[in-house]
This record gives C-alpha cells, structure tokens and sequence, in this order.
C-alpha cells in the first residue's frame, strides 16, 4: 500500500489540529466527532488497497473516507455514492460539485441495472446560434466563462434520485460534507496550485469574493472553509432539492447570471429532473460490460471500438506495440466520427444506438482496415446509418456486491469559474459540450453537428464513461475517468489492459494512455508512452502530439476470493478507502 499524508504545515500543525479538535468539540460535528479516525486537517493518501468487505476510490482522500465509513455505519453502495458526490463537492472544488451534472450507473447485487442521468440541461432561453455574432462567428469564451456558459446544474437532483435505492436517511449522507464545508479541512499541493492559477478568472466571472480567493496565495497544509456553501448544504438537507432549486439557493443562482449574461432562470430551476436511462451493454470475451447510454457517448463508444478490435487477437500484438495501439486507434478513429455526426441527447435526436453497436456495424465500419497502414480522417467519414477536462469519477462497491460507479462534471477544471455569491460554489460550463456550430470546435477539439445543436431543455452531448463490468454474470469492476472526449479511449484502454492484456487494476489505471478522436488526425500521447512505439507510429505516418496527463482513473475490482481490490491513479491526489 502506497500512501501519502496531507496535513498542515509543520509549524502550524499542533496548534491547529488541537483547534480542529476544540472546534469539534465545542461546535459540534456529527459525522468527524464519530468518526475520529477521520481527520480533515491530516489525512493519508492511499493508492491502492485490498480490502474484505466494501471499497471507494474517488479523486480525494477525505471523500473516499467518508464513503467508506457510510458502509461501516450500514449504509450501501448509493448511501457511500450520494455521500461521497457531496464531500468531493467541498474537498475537490476543480470537479466534484452541485453545481454541475453527471451520470451514475448501478447494478444492484440482484443483477438489476440503473442509470441516473443528471446532467445539465440548457435553459429555455437557450437557442441553437446562442454562441454566435451576427456574422456566425463564435464569441470567443462565452460558452465557456461566466455565467453563460452555464446549464441548469442536475447533481442535486440527481443525488435525491440516487437516494431510493440507499438505506440511511438522506440528512446523514449530506453530514460530512457540511461538516466539512463549515470547519474546512487542509488541501493538497495541487489543490493549492488549482486555486492559484484559477484566482484571477474567480474573481472576474463572480460577483463578489468567495472562499476560493484571499490575499496570499494558497500553499499546501493551508485550510479551506466555505461558510456559504455549508449554508447551501444545509438548505438541501432540510429540504431536499427544494434546498437547492428554490428558496435562497435559487435566488442566488438567478442573481448571478445578470453578473455575466446567464439565462438559467427560476422557473428553469425548478423544472429540472434527472432521467432515467437504459444502460449500454455488450459482451467482450466472456466479459458483460455495461456502461452509459446517451446523452452521454462513452458507453457507445467502448461498445463499438471493443467490437472493432475483438475480431483480432490483441493479445498476441502485444501491450503498447505499433501493432495493437494502431489497431486500437483506427477503431477509435471510426467510433469518433459516429460520435460527431449522430449522437446527441436522445429525447431530441434519434440516436440509432442499436445499429451503432451491433456486430455486424463493427464488422463493416473496420472493413477498410489494412494492418500496418494508417488510417485518414479525410476518407473516414461518419458510417451511413438508415435509422439513426475536467471531471471526476468514482467507484463504489459494497460488501453486498452493489456496484456504483459515477462519473461528474462541471466541464472545465472549476467550471466556468464562476461562484455563486451567498451560495458559494461553483457553476458548470457545461453548454460548451454542444455543438455551438457545426465544424467548431469545443474545448476538447471535439465538432458535432445537428445531433448534439442547442435547444431549449437538452442535454448536451458527454463522453462522461461510468462502466460496471460482470464476469460470469457476477459483480467484477467498476471504473471511469475524468478527461473531457479521452474518456471513452481512456476506459477502453484501461478495459482491454486489464481483460486482454491481464494487468492489475493499478496497472491499467496507471499506464500511459494515447487518444485519437478522428478530427485532429492525430494521436495524443501521454508522457511514459514508449518510445519505439510512438517513432514506429510516426514511420506509418501518423501524426504525434504529445500531451500531458490525461484523465484520473478509478476503479474497485472483486477478486476471485471476493475481496474488495481498490485503485486510484497515480496522476491525482486520487485515494481509496475501504473496510
Ligand atoms: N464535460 C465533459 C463531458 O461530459 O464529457
């Protein structure tokens, strides 16, 4: 087990942690009061862990705790999951969130599949030219700063749905986030770092001060407290989504919008519901994978480049050869430009997903495949169907075998770094995941057409890929990553890691990731890519870019004696918990 310890500056450590405990004592903190093993201002990240009965691996160390300690209190998999979203919500304000959206995907130990989908949805007043001047040309950053870029948040919403399949009452679940919104707790280098480089963009797109801004600048050991946003918190423990999407919350959302052109409005607020959807699912080699289904792509995506390459024997190319990463990237080449032309929400857009992911479409979209010669985006065009970076995720499973893995967003790396004054969190720029244009890129380089245009009431098109794996129809992985449109590549990587290439869960999260999505014709790849791969690569004519860390995966596994193997990548601050 690897670990490392956040905890306050050395000279400042005794004095504060001895105020921490005074603090929680003479104010009263339910949740850290009863569970002193727990410590918001020293705690240890952990990497990788077996455990016996029930794990969490999730971007922070204090939310992975929380979720685990839920379990050890009686509470499942969802109770672990709805308490876990809400901590990452105070503890990892770059993407854990309620003011932004996800997606979360279950399968109960019964074997029954549910899908949540909370994304954000765009307002009324939105229209399909929203992001364009009168010449048609984008405005630069107005679907990805500010209020404007803002669709109606759906975590709230979607936490009290995810609540009919918990056990403990919801008031208990929200505690810890709260408690650690109220009394803070000490954040890491990158936090620090994250902060930093973010304050001149909080303090222009919000309308007045908030917890993420001071005078000095933040180092690592430093205490964050976010007195609004505990006051936010409590209004939804008192009353539930109406907390959040009436009352003063949603007097505070509407105020800011005047403050940066937002159109989210009361009366959009209040009509917000999450959906139910019906999972993706397919078979890879005696594996049942199940993943989300649109508005997401993800799901489609592993679905159609998992069937692409199952025809050949990948194993036998070997891990990170030119031979199997030029395979597995003319099948993502393929899959990204279905991704472009025909998906999109699916209560505005027919999406033909059962043509997408059928046999033979795989078959007959990899017929011009020619091993050893690269592919073009020029020719390679979405197939003709007659039907039609920042994030976070994580991975809960209980010692029933419940599995939940979600994935949630607010877009870019703190939104569009607006913070809700009296409120205090941070809004999604989420509508940049339409397709302002057709043609223009996103802040992912990702172009979409009239599948995924802005409407009133859609739901913007993700790559967010929440997966649940089943071997032998019993409970065996759940994982997911953050990382904008690499997700989808990152989550069939990780899968064929670990089911063709038998790597260890860690392995898989760990290893360097490559990311084509058909248009730019190139392949990202990430640092510790191998060398002789990436030159015997660039001898076929692809063409190279190299990136910088993609994604933070993780990921909890049961193995064959039934214990509870948990991961976290190494790229993040990322940490597992368990019992
Ligand atoms: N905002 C990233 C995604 O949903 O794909």
């Amino acid at each position: 087990m690897k670990k490392r310890t956040i905890k306050k500056q050395l000279a400042l450590a005794l004095p504060l942690f001895i105020l921490s405990l005074m603090t929680i004592n003479s104010f009263g903190q339910p949740f850290f009061k009863s569970h002193p093993s727990i410590n918001p201002f020293q705690y240890e990240i952990v990497k990788e862990e077996t455990f016996d009965h029930a794990a969490v691996s999730s971007a922070h160390a204090l939310a992975s705790m929380v979720g685990a300690a839920i379990m050890q209190d009686g509470g499942n998999a969802f109770d672990a999951a709805i308490a876990v979203q809400f901590s990452l919500a105070v503890v990892y304000p770059q993407a854990g969130n309620i003011g932004g959206g996800g997606f979360m995907l279950a399968r109960r130990a019964n074997g029954k599949l549910i899908g949540i989908d909370y994304r954000e949805a765009a307002p009324a007043n939105a229209s399909r030219d929203m992001y364009l001047d009168e010449k048609g040309n984008p405005f630069p950053l107005k679907s990805t700063r500010g209020a404007s870029a803002s669709g109606i948040p759906g975590s709230v919403a979607g936490m009290i749905s995810i609540h009919a399949y918990a056990k403990l009452p919801f008031a208990k679940l929200i505690e810890p986030a709260i408690e650690l919104a109220e009394f803070g707790f000490v954040i890491s280098e990158s936090e620090a770092k994250g902060l930093n480089a973010n304050r001149n963009n909080f303090i222009k797109y919000s309308s007045a001060p908030s917890a993420f801004t001071k005078k000095e600048k933040w180092k690592a050991g430093d205490t964050l407290i976010q007195t609004e946003l505990a006051l936010t918190l409590k209004r939804i423990q008192e009353k539930g989504a109406a907390g959040f999407y009436e009352g003063p919350t949603a007097d505070y959302i509407v105020n800011e919008m005047s403050h940066s052109g937002g159109m989210i409005t009361l009366e959009d607020l209040k009509k917000y519901t999450p959906k139910i959807r019906k999972p993706i699912e397919f078979d890879y080699k005696d594996h049942h994978i199940i993943s989300f289904a649109p508005p997401s792509s993800g799901g489609i995506l592993i679905a159609q480049m998992m069937k692409m390459i199952a025809p050949f024997d990948i194993e036998k190319l070997g891990h990170n050869t030119v031979e199997s990463v030029s395979l597995m990237v003319e099948a993502q080449r393929r899959a990204y430009a279905d991704r472009a032309e025909h998906m999109g929400d699916p209560d505005f857009w027919k999406v033909p997903i059962k043509t997408l992911i059928s046999d033979d479409y795989s078959k007959q979209r990899m017929s011009d495949y020619l091993p050893g010669i690269k592919g073009s985006s020029t020719s390679t065009i979405a197939g003709q169907i007659h039907e039609s970076e920042q994030t976070t995720h994580f991975s809960v499973i209980d010692k029933k075998g419940n599995m939940v893995a979600i994935t949630t967003t607010l877009n870019d790396s703190y939104g569009n770094k607006t913070i809700v004054a009296g409120a205090g969190f941070i809004l999604n720029n989420e509508m940049d995941d339409f397709s302002i244009k057709p043609g223009v890129p996103n802040m992912y380089g990702a172009i979409g057409g009239e599948a995924n245009s802005i409407q009133a009431g859609k739901r913007m098109l993700s790559s967010m890929t929440p997966t649940l794996v089943t071997f032998n129809n019993k409970p065996y992985l759940t994982i997911g990553t953050p990382g904008g449109t690499t997700i989808p590549n990152q989550v069939y990587e990780g899968l064929i890691d670990i089911i063709d290439f038998k790597k260890s869960l860690k392995q898989a999260i760990d290893g360097p990731r490559f990311h084509h999505q058909w248009i730019p014709d190139a392949i990202g790849i990430e640092t510790g890519f191998p060398e002789a791969t990436e030159n015997a690569l660039k001898a076929m004519g692809y063409s190279i870019s190299k990136r910088g860390q993609f994604g933070r995966m993780d990921g909890v596994q049961i193995s064959s004696n039934g214990k509870r193997i948990a991961a976290g990548d190494k790229r993040g601050d990322d940490s597992v918990a368990g019992y």
